[in-house]
């Protein structure tokens, strides 16, 4: 089984082109260049048995927008009863609106902000009265809200730092811990999205990291403990979709860039100069239309960690060159990592 596996992600990597980063943000060298050109990852086929749906309930934080929004209609479409847990309900958002259109007494979006201890309580008052049997508790949560933001360490506040945190982490922990009493009662599953950058860090993207780096850390933690209770806890680790979520635009890119700039220490200002800030936002904004437009690979891997008999504890749609990068990242020493993307 070990061996198929590791033999397995072997196999992806012949007749791909590996490179390596000049630095920030994906700028890549080629480093080894074989037949087929440097791609997207396909579709993953995923083949353990599958538990039966069968109208099971699921909610799905951040489903205003991005992976929550495909993922609430998609797990509707597989039969789920989905709670779809939206920021902005009750200001009408366009993605509520357009998940209500679908009329379905299986998908309802409810007002959820991750980071209020009252809205996420009412959530789970609002699913527990919806079950047919409550003590038969909840399949499912997926702890999708987050936000993203940029900026050397330098550049970044300690307001900001709190902000990421108050969404990407405590807000997966607050939802988590709220919802486990329904959850262990169905013996069901958790599914924290994290990302690639919760496993490798990446220059200008400190206040991201260390909450993706949180979430999995909580993830392992309460994966040990639940182990004995029957819930099972994955991660899933997406790679570089930017282009085809909401977590940048160019306008949300100014609008940082505007807030760090004014809000600087004279002295970072006087050290690094408007033209070195200038030229980092603009990076920023190219960033804004890179990676994959195709979603597909992020929603079958939060299904099959719903769905699988054994879900794995870990999912990684992303392409080869970021698999290959996480890989290097994570299991060499430092030094060499740090050679080959980062000095
Ligand atoms: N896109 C990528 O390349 C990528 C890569 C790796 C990981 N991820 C992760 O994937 C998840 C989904 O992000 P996405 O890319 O789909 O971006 P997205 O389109 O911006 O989706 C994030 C959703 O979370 C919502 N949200 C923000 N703050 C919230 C809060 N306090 N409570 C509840 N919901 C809140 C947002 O609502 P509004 O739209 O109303 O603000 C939005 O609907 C995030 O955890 C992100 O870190 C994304």
């Amino acid at each position: 089984m070990l061996a198929a596996r590791l033999s397995r992600t072997l196999l992806q990597l012949p007749g791909k082109t590996l490179s390596i980063s000049n630095g920030e943000n994906a700028t890549k060298r080629t480093l080894l260049f074989c037949s087929t050109s440097f791609t997207s990852i396909k579709h993953r086929t995923y083949t353990s048995e599958v538990d039966p749906v069968g109208s099971k309930a699921v909610l799905v934080t951040g489903c205003d927008s991005g992976f929550g929004f495909s993922l609430a209609k998609h797990l509707h479409s597989k039969g789920f009863l989905v709670f779809a847990g939206c920021l902005l309900k009750d200001k009408g958002d366009a993605g509520v609106k357009e998940l209500d259109s679908l009329n379905s007494d299986r998908l309802r979006t409810i007002q959820l902000n991750v980071c209020n201890n009252e809205e996420v309580e009412r959530a789970v008052e609002m699913v527990h009265s919806s079950l047919k049997d409550p003590e038969k508790g909840m399949w499912g949560l997926v702890n999708n809200a987050g936000i993203s933001t940029f900026g050397e360490v330098e550049f970044t506040s300690m307001e900001t730092y709190k902000e990421v945190a108050e969404v990407n982490l405590w807000g997966t922990v607050r939802t988590t811990k709220s919802f486990l009493p329904l959850l262990r009662r169905a013996k069901g599953r958790v599914v924290n999205i994290s990302s690639m950058l919760g496993r490798m860090a990446n220059p200008a993207r400190s206040p991201y990291c260390i909450t993706k780096f949180g979430v999995e850390a909580f993830s392992d933690c309460l994966r040990y403990e639940m182990y004995p209770l029957g819930v099972k806890v994955s991660v899933v680790e997406p790679g570089n979709f930017i282009a085809a979520t909401s977590l940048y635009s160019p306008e949300r890119i100014q609008a940082i860039a505007k807030k760090m700039w004014d809000e600087l220490p004279e002295v970072v200002r006087k050290d690094y100069g408007r033209k070195y800030f200038d030229e980092k936002i603009a990076k920023m904004e190219t960033y804004c239309n890179s990676g994959s437009t195709d979603t597909s690979s992020v929603i079958d891997a939060v299904t099959h960690a719903l769905t699988a008999t054994s879900p794995y504890t870990r999912y990684h749609p992303m392409d080869y060159y970021w698999w290959l990068r996480m890989q290097i990242m994570t299991h060499l020493p430092g030094a060499v990592s740090d050679m080959i993307y980062i000095h």
